[in-house]
C-alpha cells in the first residue's frame, strides 16, 4: 500500500519570501511545496500539504490525519516554543511525527532552542533550509 505522508506548516510560513529572506530565503511557500511533492513522489509516497497560522486548526489536522497518514511532518513555527496543545495533540496520536524548521533555531534567539513538541515527536531536523523538509520525507520512507 502507498505510504500517505501529511505536512503540516504553521503559523508565519505562508509569507516565505516575503518574510526575513535572511533567515528563510528568497523562495515561496508554493516554491517549497512544489519541491516536497517531486520528493514524495521519488519516494513513492503521496502527499498532502496544509497551512494555517492557527493553533486550533494544526491540532485538528492533527487529529484527523490519524486515521488517514501514515506520518505528518511538522513545521509548527513558533508554536514549537510554547504550544503545550499541540505537543498533547501529538501525543494523541499514534502516527509518527517529525518536526522540522528551515533555520537552526538552536544558533537563534534563546527562546527558540526549546522546543515542547520534540519529547512527543519521532525526531527533529533543523537548519538545512528547504532541505530540512526533504530529508523529513526520506526519513518518513524508511519508517
Ligand atoms: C521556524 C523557526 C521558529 O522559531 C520560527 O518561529 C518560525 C520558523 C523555522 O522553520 O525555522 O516561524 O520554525
Amino acid at each position: 500500500m502507498v505510504k500517505k505522508i501529511l505536512v503540516i506548516h504553521g503559523p508565519n510560513l505562508n509569507l516565505l519570501g516575503e518574510r526575513e529572506p535572511g533567515v528563510y530565503g528568497n523562495l515561496t511557500i508554493d516554491d517549497l511545496n512544489s519541491n516536497i511533492i517531486d520528493r514524495a513522489m521519488e519516494q513513492g509516497l503521496e502527499c498532502e500539504i496544509f497551512q494555517s497560522n492557527h493553533e486550533g486548526a494544526i491540532i485538528d489536522k492533527l487529529h484527523a490525519a490519524r486515521k488517514t497518514f501514515d506520518g505528518v511532518i511538522l513545521n509548527a513555527g513558533a508554536y514549537t516554543h510554547y504550544s503545550y496543545a499541540i505537543r498533547d495533540a501529538i501525543a494523541a496520536i499514534k502516527i509518527p511525527v517529525i518536526e522540522v524548521h528551515i533555520s537552526n533555531v538552536f544558533a537563534r534567539d534563546g527562546f527558540r532552542s526549546n522546543s515542547v513538541i520534540v519529547p512527543v515527536c519521532k525526531g527533529s531536523i533543523s537548519g538545512f533550509g528547504f532541505g530540512s523538509y526533504y530529508l523529513a520525507v526520506q526519513a518518513l520512507s524508511e519508517l
